[in-house]
């Protein structure tokens, strides 16, 4: 209703422009437009795929819009939201989930925002809205359009372990990492409490002997793995993980080797954990996060060992710190005892929204919920 509003109120006080469904055609216009906002930028190649060989896009057909841009009389575009279907799973059902990603509009039309949030909210054909990005501009939309919180994890908050103390200490002393520094409160403590503060116990060894395999690619053992995943728990929210999906999510880091894929498991997987690069220029922070860990057990026996074999390997490449945002409770009580530092996020990122009233009683239950950042577009 509220937004309803604001679009009414817009159209009284801007010249109208045109909302459009975007096309692939309007990349270049899209891309400078996200530039301009300090917002990050794809290839086209990568920006394409992201529809063009996207299981639930592939399955949902071309009536499914890739987003809604808004153009001037000129042609010119100066708003975006796109509009990324996902699979999801529940209780046996398949569920057509719709991301709202890459939400942007120039300051001079920003009226025009919440119009282009209305249309991804009012899809006929969409089961569940996802959001696990919603940054500090989007947060008062997403809370008018009565979109709840994910009720399971902290996705407010961060955890994380520091991997290579120098790079750290450098990009502190470039003043650019302060939101990590500050949590720290290590602030005035002078060079040597640093330095004493940085020295982290090594990392224990124990784990090392589990038989992880990293993968170079996602063979069908995880076709298989996904399989027993969904029959084990029929009760849980789960994005679908099957091998096209994954090969689908994953193309373009494990193309340029930014993504460990570590299975446990012999034959067949029982476990795995999946780390994504993740820098932050802006900060001059390289990283790594913890995307998934699942395992057909429902256990976290190995969350512990497969974390610490990230972190050693974080130490190794000198790569400075590895994080984690939103797991369960269960996961993140171990993942906080590998990674003793914690940032609070500049806001909720996660939050949820179906139409349909007995989706919305099953979703209200926090045991529905077993989130990690291969949610919705938190690792995309
Ligand atoms: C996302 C966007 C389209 C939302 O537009 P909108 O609904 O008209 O909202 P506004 O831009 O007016 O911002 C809403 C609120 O967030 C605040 N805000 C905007 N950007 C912010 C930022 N980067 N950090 C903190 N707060 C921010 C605004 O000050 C405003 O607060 P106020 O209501 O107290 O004045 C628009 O802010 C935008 O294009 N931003 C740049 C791209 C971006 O950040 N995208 C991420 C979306 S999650």
């Amino acid at each position: 209703m509220e937004i309803q509003q604001r679009t009414h109120r817009a159209q009284k006080t801007a010249p109208i422009l045109k909302i459009r469904e975007a096309g692939f055609e309007d990349y270049d216009q899209i891309t400078a437009l996200q530039i301009a906002y300090q917002r990050p930028a794809r290839s086209y190649e990568e920006w394409e795929h992201v529809w063009a060989h996207n299981p639930a896009y592939l399955s949902a057909g071309s009536a499914w819009p890739k987003g809604w841009v808004v153009e001037r009389a000129d042609g010119t575009i100066v708003g975006y939201l796109g509009n990324i279907p996902l699979f999801y799973e529940l209780a046996g059902q398949r569920l057509l989930t719709a991301v709202a990603h890459a939400w942007v509009v120039d300051a001079n039309y920003r009226p025009y925002s919440l119009a282009l949030l209305d249309l991804y909210f009012s899809q006929k054909n969409v089961d569940l809205f996802l959001n696990a990005t919603v940054g500090p501009a989007g947060r008062d939309s997403f809370n008018v359009s009565q979109s709840p919180r994910v009720p399971v994890g902290d996705w407010e908050r961060s955890v994380f372990s520091i991997t290579n103390r120098q790079g750290f200490l450098a990009a502190w002393l470039g003043e650019k990492a302060r939101p990590f520094i500050k949590p720290l409160r290590f602030g005035l403590a002078g060079a040597l409490a640093v330095v004493q503060a940085f020295s982290l116990p090594t990392v224990p060894t124990n784990g090392v002997g589990h038989a992880f395999r990293l993968c170079k690619n996602i063979d069908s053992r995880f076709d298989d793995f996904w399989k027993c995943l969904r029959k084990n728990n029929p009760s849980l929210l789960l994005a679908v993980r099957n091998r096209e999906a994954l090969e689908w999510h994953f193309k373009f880091p494990l193309r340029r080797d930014q993504v460990w894929i570590l299975t446990a498991g012999t034959d067949a997987i029982t476990a795995y954990a999946i780390f994504l690069r993740y820098d932050s220029p802006a900060a001059g922070l390289t990283r790594m996060r913890l995307i998934d860990f699942q395992s057909l057990d429902g256990g976290t026996a190995l969350l512990a060992p497969m974390l610490k074999w990230a972190i050693e390997r974080c130490r190794r490449e000198g790569i400075h710190m590895i994080e984690n945002i939103g797991f369960h409770p269960k996961k993140m009580k171990i993942i906080s005892q590998l990674c003793p530092y914690g940032r609070k996020l500049p806001c909720w990122m996660y939050f949820y929204k179906t139409p349909h009233q007995g989706l919305a009683e099953k979703l209200a239950d926090p045991n529905a919920w077993y989130p990690s950042q291969f949610d919705s577009d938190a690792s995309l």
